[in-house]
């Protein structure tokens, strides 16, 4: 510890640590192992790493908490709002808000990667989160003459570069579309990489609504509920109840598992880019 070094302390964790001045709030929180969401990778675009500063005095901890003991509302922020709306009061972009001083650091729910859900609708229990595939925006350089990298090698090397992970590979169905989805001049895209290991979604841009679909197969009916993995929310249903004896004959066949899903879908999630499609995560 330093002695210019302030004291963090995040809630409802409770893990705190000592850093400089200056230092962002999410790269503290991610060296103290605090779960905290992010999508853009820290580039103020995707929201999800809000928190908000308690103000007050915590004996049991030595800080004296005030929102003065974090930097002013930034440039980025001031965008991120102009584009998003308004955060709600007291909530800042961790990932652009650093420390000037000790500080108490709460982190919403909807902030938590991990965090508990209760759902309601289907049956009443709790559902910790924890997505098999996850989203990861990054942006690749342009390949050159002096250096001839293909797109995919840029692809792998950025998302290793920005979020640490290693050893992918890409679902062969998405080797055209990386092409595809590097439509903005930023070059920037999202990634849907499923257990860390493989590829299986690029978009153009943010794309922050991650969907997977739960395959239900029973004796005699089938069922896949479109899922919001951010959320857990149940967007969709749709079953097919069929004799077992014709189940079990057809079921080589991906038309029974759901054929008139991509309508449904598309009924949806009109805008979904690729609604007609079993989305990230589900079978292609
Ligand atoms: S990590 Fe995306 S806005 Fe902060």
């Amino acid at each position: 510890m330093g002695e210019s070094d302030v004291k963090v302390l995040f809630m409802p964790s409770g893990r705190r640590g000592f850093f400089p001045r200056g230092t962002p709030l999410l790269d503290a929180a991610r060296s103290l192992g605090v779960d905290i969401d992010s999508v853009c990778g820290g580039r103020g675009l995707c929201g999800r790493c809000q928190i908000s500063c308690v103000t007050g005095s915590f004996a049991k901890h030595q800080i004296e908490s005030d929102v003065d003991h974090l930097s002013p509302f930034c440039a980025t922020e001031v965008k991120f709002v102009e584009r998003k709306g308004p955060l709600k009061e007291g909530r800042r972009l961790s990932c652009h808000t650093t420390l000037l001083d000790d500080a108490v650091i709460d982190v919403p729910a909807e902030s938590q990667v991990h965090r508990q859900i209760v759902r309601k609708e289907m049956e009443s229990r709790d559902i910790r989160l924890d997505p098999a595939t996850r989203l990861y925006y990054v942006q690749i350089g342009e390949p050159t003459l002096e250096d001839p990298r293909g797109e995919l090698q840029l692809l792998i090397e950025a998302l290793e570069a920005d979020w640490g992970v290693t050893g992918l590979t890409l679902a062969h169905s998405q080797l055209q579309q990386i092409q595809a989805a590097l439509t903005r001049e930023d070059r920037g895209v999202t990634v849907a990489i499923y257990q860390e290991r493989l590829i299986t979604g690029i978009w153009p841009g943010l794309f922050e609504q991650p969907r997977g679909i739960a395959i239900d197969v029973g004796s005699t009916t089938v069922a896949a509920h479109l899922c919001d993995l951010k959320t857990g929310e149940v967007l969709g249903l749709c079953r097919r109840d069929e004799p077992a004896n014709s189940l079990w004959r057809r079921s080589d066949e991906p038309s029974l598992i759901c054929d008139d899903a991509p309508r449904r879908c598309r009924a949806a999630h009109p805008r979904h880019p690729r609604s007609n499609q079993w989305p990230i995560g589900g079978v292609e």
